[in-house]
């Protein structure tokens, strides 16, 4: 079968870091012979390192890899200092407001608001190195101040996405017994205020007992509630704190920050990153992947509370000493030129987004592309879950000018970076497909038992090398890391890392991602756990039992779908609505489910075991083709099917 595949703009390859195959093939060959010598290499390069490491990789205590043994470094120098010498006066964050206002932050003032942030949390708030402090902030550049002054003092960062709600926040606080959180008034979404400092006074009356103080930066000036002695203002403290904040000295293995995820089973957990490591690859990937010019201007439009922003907004692109633009708003408003109007005005040379805002740019705008100046733009970049060939497609076409390299990144919150992708001078591209492992990166697709598949049959997607920017650890639950990313699977002796995603490799070499294996569903680019929306589905006194399924969706990649059965004499009319506010609540707007459903029973084997594949079938209103005669109740297969149908 001959695939439609686009190859590199000669004018690109000419320029690039990597400039075709020959010499991908020839680093990823380099990185198979000699695997500690081909990081050791990037690493003494890229790392401006303040003491010597020892070794490159420690695999002695497998799963618990370490990497660059005794090193020192501080990743704000990595990010600030170190390139005051000759970068002081290049615009580090270009900041563009929901309402158009735009300032330019310089490497020197991201200096000196760093350093003077890093000041107040270490002398006024006392925190310390490896105390945790939890954000919960929009996307300001106060956001990114506070992430660079925690690594600073050497403090662990843990941001939580401001559309989490109450108790999610609260459950994130509990578990890193953090000890400061730092928000916002709120901020501006669409041309209003929306406020978010409430959601933090709820959760901490309701516990995070460890937390002994609030400071909040003020963005929109709305009225908020005040808790005396407990809320400091960010604004009026920080004018008076001193311009200079050594940096701590940190172990290249001393964590970075948590970020919280789904997995698919219990609650969201830590997942732990490391110093050097990560902050290598990041930057690695930022030069590779986005092939990074001195002068460029990057986008990346996620939001700072998840991995993207936190690699591909903030530590990436200024340890690559590169101009990063942080939008406050949404792509879509005041209309669907929005996103263009910003890349032509910025003179955007990389833009990095999801699927979801693809197709819904598309939906709204077809033909807004056109109504800009798009020249700038060299590549573009799409993360977080499969894109379907006619949003690719449009990308490329409308939205590159078929000129720009598409890189279909895969990876994952416990990646920290870039795995899988196209390089814009390199690979020769094809729709909705993440083509080939990164230098450094072994990726293969295997059995549950480690074999690997032949060419065209889906498997496991698995990572059999340790690689340096990989997550240490779920925090504070060593036995959980090792059982949800190193199951059985075993390659020469060694544990491999299973991602939860299906691939298919061609005849070609070429990786397609087919989407999570496990309890996961990804909606809009969000990561959820089926079992974290049953667990909150569950706290409703007339709910017996409940089930929740991904379905397809057109514009969110997949939606949430929910079966529930009611308790003996409860009688539920506005079941929908009812669930979906305390969804809300437990978690989250984003995990409102699209349909809920009322069954009389689940489809269970005579184990007990819910068949979640019928499910999902009915779901998509896909013929059954399971056998179900070995059911407790074949028949309420059909009694399900009607119910959806009318649903
Ligand atoms: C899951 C990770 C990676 C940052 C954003 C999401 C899915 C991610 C792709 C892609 C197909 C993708 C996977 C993965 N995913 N990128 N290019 N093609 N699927 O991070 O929340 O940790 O989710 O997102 O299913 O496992 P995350």
């Amino acid at each position: 079968m001959i695939k439609e595949t686009f190859n590199p703009n000669p004018e690109l390859a000419a320029n690039a870091a990597i400039k075709n195959m020959d010499e991908y093939w020839a680093l990823q060959n380099k990185a198979l012979e000699d695997y500690e010598g081909f990081w050791k290499e990037y690493a003494d390069e890229k790392i401006d390192w303040l003491a010597p490491y020892d070794q490159v990789l420690d695999e002695s205590d497998a799963p618990f890899y370490k990497w660059f043994i005794n090193g020192k470094l501080n990743v704000s120098n990595q990010c600030i200092d170190r390139h005051l010498a000759d970068k002081a006066d290049k615009t580090a964050i270009l900041f563009e407001g929901d309402r158009g206002d735009v300032e330019q932050i310089t490497y020197a003032q991201l200096s000196l608001r760093v350093n003077r942030m890093a000041n107040l949390l270490r002398n006024e708030f006392g925190v310390g190195k490896g105390d945790r402090v939890v954000l919960y902030m929009p996307m300001i550049p106060e956001a990114a101040y506070a992430m660079l002054a925690c690594a600073r003092i050497g403090a662990i960062h843990s941001i939580v996405f401001g559309g989490f709600s109450t108790e999610a926040l609260k459950d994130r606080i509990e578990d890193a017994e953090a000890k400061l959180v730092i928000t916002a008034d709120g901020a501006y979404r669409k041309g209003k205020p929306y406020m978010l400092k409430q959601v933090v006074d709820d959760a901490l009356s309701q516990g995070g007992k460890s937390v002994e103080a609030v400071l909040v930066v003020k963005r929109n000036n709305e009225e908020i509630n005040w808790i005396e002695g407990r809320d400091h203002d960010y604004n009026e403290l920080i004018t008076s704190q001193h311009a200079e904040c050594p940096f701590e000295l940190m172990d290249s293995e001393d964590p970075l920050f948590l970020l919280y995820t789904s997995g698919s089973t219990g609650k969201p957990k830590g997942v732990q990153h490391a110093s050097a490591g990560y902050i290598l690859w990041a930057q690695m990937t930022m030069e590779w992947v986005f092939d990074l010019k001195e002068d460029d201007v990057y986008w990346c439009t996620a939001d700072i509370g998840w991995i993207t922003g936190h690699t591909y907004i903030v530590y990436g692109p200024l340890a690559a000493g590169t101009t990063t633009l942080m939008f406050e708003g949404v792509p879509t408003y005041p209309d669907a030129g929005r996103a263009w109007k910003m890349v032509q005005d910025h003179k955007i040379n990389q833009f990095y987004t999801a699927p979801t805002a693809i197709r819904v740019l598309h939906k709204m705008g077809e033909h807004e592309p056109e109504k800009y100046d798009l020249s700038s733009l060299k590549v573009l970049g799409t993360v977080g879950e499969p894109i379907d060939p006619p949003a690719w497609k449009w990308y490329y076409e409308t939205v590159g000018n078929s000129k720009c390299a598409i890189v279909d990144t895969w990876w994952q919150t416990e990646t920290g970076g870039h795995m899988i992708s196209p390089l814009p001078g390199a690979t020769p591209i094809r729709p909705g497909c993440a083509t080939f492992a990164l230098p450094g990166i072994i990726a293969e697709v295997i059995d549950p038992d480690g074999t690997s598949k032949k060419v065209g049959e889906t498997g496991l997607l698995c990572i059999t090398r340790p690689w340096p920017s990989m997550i240490r650890n779920i925090w504070g639950d060593p036995e959980r890391y090792k059982k949800a990313y190193f199951g059985d699977a075993v390659k020469d002796g060694k544990p491999v890392y299973f991602s939860g995603d299906g691939a298919v490799v061609d005849e070609d070499g070429y990786i397609t991602i087919t989407g999570r294996v496990d309890d996961v569903i990804n909606v809009s680019g969000h990561r959820m756990g089926t079992a974290e929306i049953e667990a909150a589905v569950k706290k409703d006194d007339s709910v017996a039992e409940v089930a929740v399924v991904g379905r397809p969706h057109e514009i969110k990649g997949e939606s949430i779908f929910i079966y529930i059965v009611l308790k003996e004499g409860h009688i539920n009319k506005d079941i929908k609505n009812h669930i979906n506010a305390l969804l809300a609540a437990e978690i989250g707007n984003i995990a409102k489910a699209d349909h809920i459903i009322e069954v009389p029973g689940l489809p269970k084997t005579r184990s007990g075991k819910i068949m979640r594949r019928i499910l999902r079938s009915i779901a998509k209103h896909e013929e059954i083709t399971q056998d179900i005669s070995t059911l407790e109740d074949p028949s309420i297969v059909k009694e399900i099917e009607t119910k959806a149908r009318e649903a």
